[in-house]
């Protein structure tokens, strides 16, 4: 997938993130939220995202099942799709980021290779892994798409966690027990972390 690049020149422009920060009030960043199917992902990024837009920040959420109804709906679940999908987020997250935002992603992005990819397309210190930690068992419990059945059944392959494998972040920013407490205070542990890092005030 790669092209030949030699004749495009990188222009910087007039209004650069710094600039768009001073004027937010706020430092952007990208809070990469990872975990299995069904952990939680999405439900946490979007109520951090309610809590963040009601203190006035500015906030953008990529997520999964969304992306790949545009973006990246070409791409199935093998481990290169996997890949480019992960890598096209980054590079989205990335441009979100640069335009001052608060990025907030939610994808399985199941391998460690692939997060520290996106980890090292920003500045340090932008990047922020947040581990969705809810054990298989209770994702398969929850099941909220029924989609774990059907994997068990045969009837998806590739399904993280049954037959695909999910790298666990290995030193994470944020670390979610998110198997057993409940969603505000998940957040509220996020919104910490933010403060902590002076990304919000
Ligand atoms: S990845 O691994 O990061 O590229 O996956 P992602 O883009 O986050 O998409 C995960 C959602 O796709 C649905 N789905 C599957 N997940 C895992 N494995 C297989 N084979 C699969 N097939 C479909 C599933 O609903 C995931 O949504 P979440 O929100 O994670 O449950």
């Amino acid at each position: 997938r790669s092209a030949n690049n030699d004749n495009i020149v990188w222009h910087t422009h007039q209004i650069d993130k710094a600039f768009r920060a001073e004027q937010k009030k706020q430092q952007p960043c990208v809070l990469w939220f990872t975990g299995l199917s069904g952990a939680g992902k999405s439900t946490v990024a979007g109520v951090l995202e309610h809590r963040l837009a009601e203190m006035g920040y500015h906030t953008y959420l990529l997520d999964g099942d969304n992306v790949r109804h545009g973006l990246c709906q070409d791409l199935g679940f093998s481990a290169e799709d996997r890949r480019e999908n992960i890598r096209r987020i980054g590079e989205v997250a990335k441009l979100m980021a640069d335009a001052g935002l608060i990025v907030l992603s939610a994808f399985i992005s199941p391998h460690r290779h692939e997060r520290q990819l996106v980890r090292d397309m920003l500045p340090s210190g932008e990047f922020l892994e947040v581990f969705v930690d809810t054990p298989l068992d209770e994702c398969e419990r929850r099941d909220p798409k029924g989609l774990y059945k059907k994997a068990r059944a045969g009837e998806i392959k590739q399904f993280t966690g049954i037959d695909s494998e999910y790298e666990k972040p290995l030193d994470a920013e944020v670390h979610l027990s998110a198997g057993h407490n409940d969603v505000q205070r998940l957040v509220d542990q996020c919104v910490d972390v933010l403060k902590a890092r002076k990304i919000i005030e």
